[in-house]
């Protein structure tokens, strides 16, 4: 894999370095360098000496789903469970293992654990940890036949009502990127709403028209375009060849320097340590469905938050019985629900232009249920692994739990 595809990684999961981010990891990386029958548990919670469980979940559709549970501190002692339930849903390309390889002191998992709550960590279908089907196998083309529609309706209620039947207890939610996406969508539709005691969006997305990264933008139309066609209904894995080879041939269109543009992405982001970027490149990128990322391609072009869009009317009409995929509406998330949004000024994914329009749709929330932080020296990337990110951003989401626990 090229400069280009990491360029893209940056874009898309918001793993840019301050430095050069070592392209090696990316190419010599096999996904089976983590041992069979190892799960995110003892490869990464285990050594920081935290109690950890690995839960399964079944979605509707048959989608088994990895959970990680640490129930409590480090230091505290007892039996888990009786802190207040956090759901973390990391973003499209990572998964779970994205709160977990910093230190306890800078990962988001552990700090909530130390601070006495009790810590659940999904893994999207498609990923390291998720890969299982009741059904399908995952080299099967139906196995990555879903779009992140599909999250929102079948994966993000199965997660939560396992962990309200585990917990007997609402959950917290707390997003990053893509599953603030989902995460909206469904509390547009009224989804899990009354199932959740609050949400923290780091890096909220709902529009991506401002999306400001030129790769993004050419890619976007290309995804928009051909990719299904070049890949049909599939796995979009950035590290196999089919996907490697689709970016090489982007970086041939005129205009596209993706050397210049892979720098353009460095440096950006507020405070990344560079020797925890390569820990966590050493564990991803994670594969999604090709029509995950056409989904997101749709709504950069259309501007509007859309089902996914199957072009031809008749499709249309016969998956939502009209020829226009139907809107998600942000105006409709219930008023009362309690939301905490913290985005960042450099960030070109969750563009701060694209947030004051969600921002807009949420006008009629109840001021009192509505924390917005902005910081405008954060890029995508320092809200997930930024060694300062605990300061700025978590220490504000453990009080705003605390708020409304
Ligand atoms: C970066 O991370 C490494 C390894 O965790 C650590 O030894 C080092 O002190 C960190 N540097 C900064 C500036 O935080
Ligand atoms: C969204 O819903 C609000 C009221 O609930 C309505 O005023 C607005 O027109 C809707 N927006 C779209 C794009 O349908």
């Amino acid at each position: 894999m090229g400069p280009a595809a990491v360029a893209v990684l940056i874009i898309l999961c918001g793993a840019a370095a301050e430095a050069r981010v070592p392209a090696g990891h990316l190419a010599t990386r096999r996904r089976d360098s983590v041992p069979a029958g190892v799960g995110a548990c003892a490869l990464a919670v285990a050594p920081f000496g935290y109690p950890c469980e690995e839960h399964t979940v079944t979605t509707v559709d048959g989608y088994i789903l990895s959970l990680q549970r640490i129930p409590r501190g480090r230091r505290a002692s007892g039996g888990g469970g009786a802190g207040q339930p956090v759901l973390l849903q990391h973003g499209v390309l990572t998964d779970g293992m994205t709160w977990l390889l910093s230190s306890p002191e800078e990962s988001l998992a552990y700090i909530l654990a130390d601070s006495g709550f009790d810590v659940w960590v999904a893994n999207n279908r498609g990923t390291r940890w998720s890969s299982r089907h009741v059904s399908l196998d995952s080299s099967s083309r139906r196995y990555w036949d879903w779009s992140w529609d599909d999250l929102v309706v079948n994966d993000m209620p199965s997660l939560v009502d396992y962990i309200y039947s585990h917990t007997e207890q609402k959950p917290h939610f707390l997003g990053h990127s893509m599953g603030t996406l989902v995460a909206l969508a469904a509390f547009s539709e009224g989804r899990t709403v009354d199932k959740l005691k609050s949400a923290a969006l780091l890096t909220p997305v709902a529009y991506l028209s401002h999306m400001t990264t030129p790769l993004g933008i050419l890619l976007a139309k290309a995804f928009v375009g051909e990719l299904i066609t070049i890949l049909g209904v599939a796995e979009f894995n950035p590290v196999t060849p089919a996907v490697a080879s689709l970016f090489k041939e982007l970086c041939r269109h005129p205009g596209t320097n993706c050397y210049d543009l892979l720098t353009d992405f460095t440096g950006k982001n507020y405070c990344l340590n560079s020797s925890a970027v390569d820990v966590f490149l050493q564990y991803e990128p994670q594969p999604t469905s090709t029509k995950t990322m056409v989904h997101l391609a749709q709504t950069f072009r259309d501007g509007v938050l859309s089902k996914y869009d199957y072009v031809w009317p008749g499709v249309n009409v016969e998956k939502y019985g009209q020829p226009d995929p139907p809107a998600y509406n942000m105006s409709n998330i219930p008023a009362g629900f309690p939301l905490f949004l913290s985005y960042g000024g450099r960030d070109e994914l969750a563009d701060p232009g694209d947030v004051g329009r969600l921002l807009g749709d949420l006008r009629g929330h109840d001021p009192g249920r509505l924390t917005v932080q902005y910081l405008e020296q954060f890029a995508h990337a320092d809200f997930v692994i930024g060694t300062c990110a605990k300061d700025y951003v978590y220490n504000h989401v453990v009080s705003f739990f605390n708020r409304f626990n």
